[in-house]
């Protein structure tokens, strides 16, 4: 139940003062992804009933997840792209033991293959264009040495670990910026990147599980496209969504993260084909509209409406839209996708885009305001 005296509106949700961007938030970059004051004041202000579990339905790097983790909160993300998935399920698992000293021995036996000759480069397209010779190299030896490792939490943590530094070490100008530049990285700077990050991310990990006095709530993750999400495959205790989908024409998941994906051997494609919002759905021939935004996010709410319990709680931060010179205002829109379901409006505020967020679209750099939206289930529903 939302207390009635509790208004969002009483805080600053552009958190002006703080530092966005650290610790195990910090471990990978992800585009649009939350700061993580909006999920955890969001649960301080709205998480009540300890029988109920969070839920993210389009969780990306896990922000959500975290920050109920860190609260001691069971809680549920789903997100399409499987490397999101990874970053999330990496850093809601505590580091297995030992795990530095794989790092040494995974760098040590990669140097060898090189050394030796010994090293596959996979097919992937533009690769030349994209990495140097001595990079690919270097990248495809850590891979190959990563994928031998039996235990799969320390596979995960290496690939995330290699997966943070890959556009740093390709002739990608930066992370939202696709124009190859003449870089000057050397094999070493791959290998010393790479010991960095996973060491980072290592020191990081152990500080979020082993600095905490109280109970460390449990992350599920679902790599699944929403759309098809049945509501028997998550828990019933719904209590709390915190989250922020994926909107027309906005930010591109699968290109931010395409060449990553190549090399970690996943299918950017599949995930364009099904990503919500990407560009390619609403610029090709038969293109989509808002109306299809609308539907989808329709099927999302009727989903939300059969796991949450009554007068459960949820949050949405979405931006605007432009689809071919037309602003859309997608929190207009969500409100009607949502009704339908037995979702009502109970408190809108706005917040400021931080400059740092860019997206590939340039029309969409114009959009620097976007809305939390919160939501309660009605009982009669
Ligand atoms: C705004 S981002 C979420 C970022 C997240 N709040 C974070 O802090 O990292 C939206 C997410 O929606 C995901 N997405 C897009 N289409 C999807 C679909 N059909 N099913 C599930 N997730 C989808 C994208 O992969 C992206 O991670």
């Amino acid at each position: 139940m939302l207390p009635d005296d509790i208004l969002l509106k009483n805080i600053d949700w552009d958190f002006p003062d703080s530092v966005n961007n650290s610790g195990i938030h910090a471990i990978h970059p992800y585009p649009a992804k939350f700061i993580p004051q909006i999920p955890r004041e969001l649960i301080n202000l709205l998480y009540t009933d300890p029988s109920t579990s969070i839920l993210d339905t389009f969780s990306g790097s896990g922000t959500t997840l975290v920050e109920a983790m860190r609260a001691g909160i069971d809680a549920y993300g789903i997100d399409l792209h499987p490397l999101a998935c990874l970053i999330a399920k990496v850093k809601t698992t505590p580091i297995p033991s030992g795990f530095e000293d794989i790092v040494s021995d995974v760098a040590l036996r990669a140097r060898t293959r090189i050394k030796q000759g010994n090293v596959d480069i996979p097919l992937i397209p533009r690769l030349d264009h994209w990495f140097k010779p001595h990079v690919q190299e270097a990248l495809a030896a850590l891979i190959d040495e990563i994928r031998k490792e039996t235990d799969e939490d320390i596979e995960d943590a290496l690939s995330v670990a290699l997966s943070s530094i890959i556009v740093q070490v390709s002739n990608q100008e930066s992370d939202t910026r696709y124009a190859a530049i003449d870089k000057p990285i050397h094999l070493n700077d791959v290998f010393d990147r790479f010991r960095k990050a996973a060491v980072n991310l290592s020191v990081t990990l152990q500080e979020q599980f082993n600095g905490s006095q109280n109970r460390i709530g449990k992350a599920t993750i679902l790599n699944r496209d929403i759309l098809m999400v049945k509501a028997s495959e998550l828990p019933q205790n719904v209590g709390l969504v915190i989250t922020s989908p994926p909107y027309p024409n906005a930010y591109e998941y699968w290109l931010y993260h395409k060449y990553r994906m190549y090399w970690l051997g996943m299918d950017p494609i599949t995930v364009k084909n099904r990503e919500i919002g990407a560009r390619a759905h609403y610029f090709k021939k038969n293109h989509q509209d808002e109306h299809d935004f609308e539907r989808q996010m329709g099927m999302c709410f009727n989903l939300l409406s059969q796991v949450m319990v009554p007068d459960g709680i949820a949050c949405f931060v979405v931006g605007r839209s432009i689809i071919h010179g037309r602003k859309i205002d997608n929190t207009a829109l969500l409100s009607r996708a949502a009704k339908p379901h037995g979702f009502v409006v109970r408190e809108i505020v706005e917040r400021r885009i931080p400059a740092s967020r860019k997206s590939f679209n340039p029309s969409h750099g114009k959009i620097n305001r976007e809305h939390l939206i919160v939501f309660t289930l009605s009982e009669s529903s």
